[in-house]
């Protein structure tokens, strides 16, 4: 049995540890992620919400970003490691407020501007060819078929 002062030095002492550690974190740990919006965040890792806040109406300028990654994911593509300005491009998706378009890559609506049918194995190892700080199988498990904007927004009914 601890003597009563012994014990209550041990929990001011984790009271002082609890408080410190907070601040300590948050210099181990800068925010340089952007935040993707429908995963839950990360604990330790603060992510900065990208900018514009206000989600894209459509995928296919967003994704556009992504056109330099045509060669490398096209099936029977002899591009063995996609270029930088893929890598790039494929970054600044998210970085641009756009992370929920990484769902129109997963689920293979991309294909719309891309000039070739696109090998799943190869979009999926974007993630560590490119270094992106998520993981692009990780996201495909989290979008919702129609959460996500469309590529291209409808026409207007016509006559309107
Ligand atoms: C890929 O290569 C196979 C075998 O050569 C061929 O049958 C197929 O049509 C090719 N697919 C495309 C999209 O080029
Ligand atoms: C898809 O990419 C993987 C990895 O590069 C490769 O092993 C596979 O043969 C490719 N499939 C086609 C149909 O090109």
């Amino acid at each position: 049995m601890m003597a009563p002062s012994k014990m209550s030095f041990l929990i001011a002492s984790l009271i002082v540890f609890a408080a410190a550690t907070p601040s300590a974190m948050a210099f181990s740990f800068p925010a340089i992620l952007p935040c993707i919006p429908f995963l839950p965040r990360i604990p330790l890792f603060p992510c900065i919400e990208p900018t514009p806040l206000k989600e894209p109406t459509e995928c296919r300028t967003p994704l556009l970003k992504m056109l330099p990654c045509a060669g490398f994911l096209a099936i029977n593509s002899s591009v063995a490691v996609p270029p930088s300005t893929c890598c790039e491009g494929a970054n600044a998706v998210g970085m641009e407020g756009a992370a929920i378009c990484y769902c129109r890559v997963v689920d293979g609506e991309i294909q719309q501007i891309l000039p070739a049918p696109m090998n799943f194995t190869r979009m999926f190892s974007l993630t560590d060819e490119c270094g992106l700080h998520f993981r692009l199988d990780a996201l495909a498990e989290n979008c919702d078929g129609d959460g996500a904007p469309p590529m291209t927004l409808p026409s207007p009914p016509a006559g309107n």
